[in-house]
């Protein structure tokens, strides 16, 4: 198995590479299911009535998640990342006068303590290098009772073959083929693999101030969204 560096010029530089394909080969390898997890997560803040007024969606990338987002009429919404060309993408895709895109990182973002309603992480936690200090920059900026909103594919308790295959023989080979980055899809497949399980990252984010709302299982007990809300 690689050895992973997940130093933020590193993950930076590779999601820079893999930018404008980067869409394309997301909605692909997951036959459009991520179209259909992030609507889940604006139905569930509908559903509980979370407060909206100001969003950050955070570890951006593309703008998928803060698409979605906007269509529940937030008053200020910010969208953070550390891949420029990423970025790029998302301004081209979202143009709205409430939207602020930036480059920042989420061990610091540019805002204010307690000013945040909801702030969404899809598929990026698990890039992070310092979970630790993301989610205790999460807290600063978060309101009391914030909400933090994790979709990610974590790693899985019990091991799965198919899986293994698709992740393994599959999706390295097209990633590269079609993305032209042969580090980026060996990468995905392995950063997976290594990291925490979803109950093992709900457990550190309740050492760091956050308390469960609801685990939801997305698909094959490996795709989960979480939601968090701040104590
Ligand atoms: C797999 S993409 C997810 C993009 C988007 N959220 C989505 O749902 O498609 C992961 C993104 O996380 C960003 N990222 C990784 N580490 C980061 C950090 N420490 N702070 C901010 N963004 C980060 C990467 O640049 C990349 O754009």
């Amino acid at each position: 198995m690689m050895r992973l560096n997940k130093s933020k010029e590193k993950i930076g530089t590779m999601f820079d590479e893999i930018a404008v394909k980067y869409d394309f080969l997301n909605h692909f390898f997951t036959a459009n299911l991520d179209k259909r997890w992030r609507k889940k997560i604006i139905k569930q803040i509908e559903y509980f009535n979370f407060p909206f007024g100001t969003v950050v969606d955070l570890a951006s990338g593309t703008g998928d998640m803060m698409a979605e987002l906007l269509k529940l009429g937030p008053d200020k919404a910010f969208s953070f990342d550390i891949s420029e060309r990423m970025l790029e993408v998302q301004r081209e895709k979202i143009k709205d006068d409430r939207l602020v895109i930036l480059k920042a990182d989420s061990e610091k973002m540019p805002l204010d303590d307690n000013s945040v309603d909801i702030l969404t992480i899809a598929f990026g936690v698990r890039n992070f290098e310092s979970l630790e200090n993301s989610l205790n920059e999460i807290r600063r900026v978060l309101k009391p009772k914030g909400i933090l909103i994790v979709l990610e594919m974590f790693g899985m308790a019990k091991r799965n073959r198919l899986f293994e295959f698709y992740f393994t023989r599959i999706m390295p080979r097209f990633g590269k083929l079609v993305s032209r980055s042969s580090y980026a899809y060996e990468y995905l497949h392995n950063s997976v693999m290594k990291f925490k399980t979803a109950d093992e990252f709900n457990c550190l984010a309740g050492k760091n101030g956050f308390t469960l709302r609801k685990k939801e299982n997305n698909f094959l007990k490996f795709v989960y969204s979480v939601y968090l809300q701040k104590v």
